[in-house]
C-alpha cells in the first residue's frame, strides 16, 4: 500500500462496506435500476481479489501476530479469507466474521480449494481448513473472552460510518478478546489525504482478469461530507469496464476518523494504547503517513476479568 493508493477497492482506491449500515452500491452505468454492496456483487468481488492479491498489510498483520504468539485470532470483516488462510497455514486459528454474501462465499471456496491441494507441509489442507471458522454476520457473533487477537484488516475501521458502530465493534471486539488480548487494525490518515489525486488520470489501471481478458479499473470521487467531531465521510465510484466492454461502478462512502477520535474511542472501549505507525513498513507514524496503524490491548485484569 502506498501513500496514494487506495487497493482495498474493486476497481481502484477506497474500501467498501456493506451490510445494513451501508449507502454502498453498484450497478452498470447504464443504470439497470439494480443498486446493492459491491460486496454482494461477485463481479466486484473477483476485481478486489485481483487488486488486493499479495498486499503488504497481510504480510504485516501475520509478522505482528506471529511477533505477539497468538494462537487465536478474531478477524472481524474479513472479506474473502486472504489474511485468515495465511494465519491458519502459520498454525494459528481464525474466526472469520464478514456480513457480505458474495465475500464470504469467496473464502469458503479459497478453503476449499486450499483443502483439495495436495501438500507436503506440515499443515495439510484438512487440517488448516480445520483452524478456520467462517460466520456469514458481524462480531456480535463472535464468542466471548476467546480471541488472543482481533484485527480488521483492509481498511474494514473505516466501513463503520456513524461513531455509534464504531463504538460497537469496539466493545465487540473488547469482548471477544481475553484479558491481556490485542486489537490491530488501521485506518487511512486524513490528515494525508491527496483526493486531488483520485480521480481517473492518476487511478486508471488495466489488469488481466482472472475469467480472460482484460479490465480497466479507476476512481472518482464523488462527495465530500466534513464533519469535525468524527472525521470526514468521503463517497468514492470505482468505475470498471469489463473485458466484455460491460461499464459498472459501485459508490463506497467511507469514515477517516483522525487520530484523536480513534484515541479516544479506543480508551472509551477499555482497550489501552499500545503501539501507533504510519505506514507497512512500520515506520513512525507522522502528519504525511499514510496509515495510521494502531495495536491496542486489553488490560490484563480488565472488569470483566475480575468479575
Ligand atoms: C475492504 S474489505 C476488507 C476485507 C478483508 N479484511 C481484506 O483485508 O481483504 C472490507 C470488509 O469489511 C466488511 N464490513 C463492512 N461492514 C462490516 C461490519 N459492520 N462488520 C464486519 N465487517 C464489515 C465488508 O463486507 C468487507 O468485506
Amino acid at each position: 500500500m502506498t501513500t496514494d493508493q487506495h487497493p482495498d477497492h474493486p476497481g481502484q482506491p477506497c474500501a467498501e462496506p456493506s451490510g445494513e449500515s451501508s449507502a454502498l452500491t453498484s450497478g452498470t452505468e447504464a443504470g439497470t435500476g439494480e443498486h446493492r454492496p459491491w460486496t454482494e456483487d461477485p463481479e466486484f468481488v473477483t476485481l478486489y481479489d485481483v487488486e488486493n492479491a499479495g498486499m503488504w498489510d497481510t504480510d504485516f498483520y501475520r509478522d505482528l501476530l506471529d511477533e505477539l504468539g497468538v494462537q487465536t485470532v478474531a478477524d472481524i470483516g474479513c472479506g474473502t479469507g486472504g489474511l485468515a488462510l495465511e494465519l491458519a497455514a502459520a498454525g494459528i486459528r481464525v474466526t472469520g466474521v464478514e456480513p457480505a454474501g458474495a465475500m464470504i462465499q469467496v473464502a469458503r471456496q479459497r478453503i476449499e480449494q486450499r483443502i483439495a491441494e495436495p501438500t507436503s507441509s506440515d499443515h495439510p489442507g484438512a487440517a488448516l481448513a480445520e483452524r478456520i471458522t467462517l460466520i456469514h454476520g458481524y462480531a456480535d457473533q463472535l464468542e466471548s473472552g476467546a480471541a488472543d487477537a482481533a484485527v480488521m484488516v483492509g481498511h474494514v475501521a473505516q466501513y463503520f460510518l456513524h461513531r455509534s458502530e464504531w463504538d460497537q465493534v469496539l466493545a465487540e471486539a473488547f469482548r471477544a478478546l481475553r484479558p491481556g488480548g490485542w486489537l490491530a487494525f488501521e485506518s487511512r490518515n486524513p490528515a494525508a489525504l491527496e483526493l486531488d489525486a483520485w480521480d481517473e488520470e492518476s487511478t486508471r489501471e488495466t489488469q488481466p482478469h482472472p475469467g480472460g481478458g482484460e479490465f480497466t479499473s479507476w476512481l472518482e470521487v464523488l462527495s465530500i461530507e466534513p464533519d469535525d467531531d468524527d472525521g470526514d465521510l468521503i463517497t468514492c465510484r470505482a468505475h470498471s469496464i469489463m473485458p466484455d466492454g460491460r461499464k459498472l461502478s459501485a459508490d463506497e462512502p467511507l469514515r477517516y476518523r483522525p487520530l484523536h477520535v480513534l484515541c479516544a474511542s479506543l480508551e472509551q472501549a477499555g482497550f489501552v494504547l499500545e503501539q501507533l505507525w504510519g505506514d507497512w513498513d512500520r515506520s513512525e507514524l507522522d502528519e504525511d503517513s499514510p496509515e495510521i496503524i494502531i495495536l491496542a490491548r486489553k488490560p490484563a485484569a480488565s472488569k470483566e476479568s475480575s468479575r
